[in-house]
């Protein structure tokens, strides 16, 4: 099945280049007034009133809205698409940084202008909870991934039998998503049809929202968002102001825009959750562990408990006879928490591939050689067959181009100059999500054809996945095809999130276009244009929906990587660069391998940055994110990233898709951290456990 595959360059690419592509922000509609948020300056309190005359007063404002003046919504019917506690519904704040005033105006500025103006009173003020202090509660309710707690056989007994045991504590920051695009809603009402122009990774998800929240029946609500600048998760749930947005539209009689400030997105769009994070490994002394222990403990807020499953990813990575996982949260005063890409593993596999690396260094054993010695024939936890894990060929090949066999094993044995360099690697396992999708392939007499779905790009290059599935099914050139998407009017199509489009919106539209071909197949044989000519047919089409039930029950289904990375540290000022890194990835069948490189490099830059750079520092006394902007909230630019080396081992999995394929866009993200910490390790002699590594743990 597997064939030589150049790649296909973005057919959205052009339109991107030269500013052609509309981002929601570009789109305007007559009479429409631009909103602009105020929002709470306490962490936990209530609205005591609202001055907004001299706001009301300013050039261009149109009107000043509070929770008064806005109609009772009903929350979410399916979470976890949304939060069960609305914004502008009462006079409570329950983090700082929630809108607690809306003011419409002519221009954006007019509006961002006079939330300066809006006096707002707070009473019954308390000081936030910070995470450290909250208690640590079992997560419940809509947001949970799996079941929290996991224990399989006697692990306290393997521990006590164990010839090595080895025991830390791990932590990783709150993190920002910060796409580029700043989130951005349009909405206006004709009647009862609710339209909004948004920038989300679901535009269904979002339908759903805003029809339960306004009571209309689900055709009512029509969402569009062609091209969006960037989710990472981010904009995968509905957030305060797009139903603001929508209600603003419906009290004013008038199209409003609400786009969100960057500091905004520190508030209004979710985040990752610090995690607090124990790992106990017990192994014989030639490296065969007998227990894994895994305790995880993120931030989460008040309103909806949302579960960091760092603990997911344990549960199939090694051969073990003994496994005890553990989720909690602490509730505390903060806006709600939510998947930010490699949600779960990401953070997980800092805190169990550290510890391998630990555990490689007690023994005298090569990281690599330790991970090898520990794959499972079966999944660990539950004894499934795995649908496809070609991990060991990850590590094989990932080590050779990387060149690890001239590794020396002591820390500190590589200096060069002023710099020490070092050596790591880790594992990178993701979940596999899948939803179900449909598309809608139409063959024209002129020979076009047009894929039709209601996904979204948000960068990822599905566009050219879905050329490619069709032109491949229908034997015509990539060149013929036009893919559209980001409209419910559309056939319905999953959420772009848990690395899923390629397999649910790829098969969806393999499964439209065999259709297609069996029917243009009656006609005859040749072209498809040429059949409709003949027949006097201005086109034909199919529609599929693609259901995941029907494939991979009973097997164990994730994907895999190895990552390697060289760092330079700088033995007098502490500072560390990634000088090279190698990703050898495991991850079903490659659609289109030009995409799926950039999105393998992404997710190294990503990796990075959770290493080195990003922390968002929640203020206790203010209760807030200390820096809501990209100064204060430091990601990673061009230069931060050395030579990636990024490959793809021969992998086909047909029960995760018919395809072949499963996901990738979260994986890369996944293990960089923990390969960078093990690098730093091997340079420094000095372990950091705690994330970012900064300037200060290595002096
Ligand atoms: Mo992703 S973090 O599932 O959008």
């Amino acid at each position: 099945m597997t064939t030589v595959n150049p790649g296909l360059v973005r057919p959205d690419g052009p339109a991107k280049l030269t500013g052609a592509a509309r981002y929601s922000a570009d789109h305007t509609i007559g009479g429409m007034l631009h909103a602009a948020l105020v929002t709470a300056t306490v962490a936990r309190g209530r609205v005591a009133g609202v001055d907004t005359a001299e706001a009301a007063a300013a050039p261009g404002v149109a009107a000043v809205l509070t929770h008064r003046d806005l109609p009772r919504l009903s929350p979410p019917p399916v979470p976890p698409l949304a939060h069960s506690v609305l914004a502008m519904q009462d006079d409570r704040v329950h983090y700082e940084g929630q809108p607690v005033a809306l003011v419409a105006a002519a221009t954006r500025e007019q509006a961002q202008q006079a939330v300066g103006l809006v006096r707002v009173r707070y009473a019954d003020v308390e000081t936030a909870t910070v995470f450290g202090t909250g208690d640590e509660v079992i997560p419940d309710g809509p947001y949970n991934l799996a079941e929290p707690d996991l224990a399989v056989g006697d692990l306290d007994a393997a521990l006590a039998a164990a010839d090595v045991v080895i025991r830390g504590t791990y932590r990783t920051a709150d993190r920002h998503h910060s796409p580029i695009e700043p989130s951005t809603t349009l909405a206006w009402w004709e009647g009862d049809q609710l339209t909004v122009q948004d920038s989300v990774q679901g535009i269904s998800a979002v339908r759903l929202v805003l029809a339960a929240a306004f009571g209309l029946p689900t055709d009512h609500v029509h969402v569009s968002s062609p091209f969006v600048g960037g989710g990472f998760g981010c904009k995968g749930y509905v957030h305060p102001h797009q139903l603001l947005a929508a209600a603003a539209a419906r009290v004013l009689g008038r199209p409003v825009q609400i786009v969100l400030t960057r500091a905004q997105m520190f508030t209004g769009c979710g985040h990752q959750p610090a995690t607090r994070q124990t790992v106990t490994l017990g192994a014989s002394r030639d490296g065969r562990l007998a227990a894994v222990e895994h305790t995880s403990v993120n931030a989460a807020a008040r309103a909806d408990d949302y579960a960091e499953f760092a603990t997911a990813g344990t549960r199939w990575l090694y051969a073990t006879s003994t496994l005890r996982v553990r989720t909690r949260i602490e509730r505390l005063d903060r806006p709600q928490p939510n998947p930010m890409r490699a949600p779960h593993e990401g953070p997980g596999l800092f805190a169990v591939e550290s510890a391998m690396d630990e555990l490689a260094h007690e023994l005298g054993i090569d990281p690599v050689t330790l991970r090898l010695r520990n794959e499972p024939d079966t999944d660990p936890v539950t004894g499934e067959p795995f649908s496809s894990r070609p991990l060991r060929q990850c590590l094989q090949d990932g080590a050779r181009r990387f060149g690890w066999a001239a590794r020396p094993p002591q820390p500190r044995s590589m200096p060069e100059g002023h710099d020490l360099i070092g050596w790591g690697m880790a594992v990178a396992t993701m979940d596999t999500f899948r939803f179900p999708s449909s598309a809608r392939v139409r063959a024209e007499a002129d020979g076009r054809v047009v894929v039709e779905a209601g996904t979204q790009e948000i960068g990822t290059g599905i566009p050219g996945v879905l050329t490619l599935v069709a032109a491949e099914v229908l034997g015509v050139p990539p060149g013929s095809i036009d893919v559209r998407f980001g409209e419910t009017s559309l056939p319905e199509a999953g959420m772009t999130a848990g690395s899923s489009a390629t397999m649910g919106v790829g098969s969806a539209v393999h499964a439209a276009a065999r259709e297609l071909r069996d029917k243009l197949a009656v006609l005859g044989s040749g072209p498809p244009s040429e059949l409709l000519s003949a027949a006097g047919m201005a086109s034909l089409e199919a529609e599929a929906r693609w259901d995941p039930a029907e494939s991979g029950a009973g097997l164990s289904m994730h994907t895999y990587g190895a990552v390697f990375a060289e760092v330079k540290v700088d033995a007098d000022l502490g500072v560390v660069r990634m000088s090279r890194c190698v990703g050898v990835y495991g991850a079903g069948r490659i659609m289109n391998p030009l995409t799926a490189r950039s999105q393998m490099i992404g997710g190294i830059t990503w990796g990075l940055g959770q290493a080195l750079l990003e922390q968002s520092v929640f203020e206790p006394n203010l209760g807030r994110f200390l820096s809501k902007n990209l100064a204060g909230y430091v990601i990673p630019a061009n230069a931060d990233i050395g030579d990636v080396d990024v490959s793809f081992v021969d992998d086909h999995d047909p029960h995760a898709s018919p395809l072949g394929a499963k996901g990738i866009g979260e994986l890369g993200a996944v293990g960089v951290s923990a390969a960078i910490a093990n690098a730093v390790f091997h340079a420094t002699g000095i372990r950091v456990r705690d994330l970012p590594i900064a300037i200060e743990d290595l002096l």
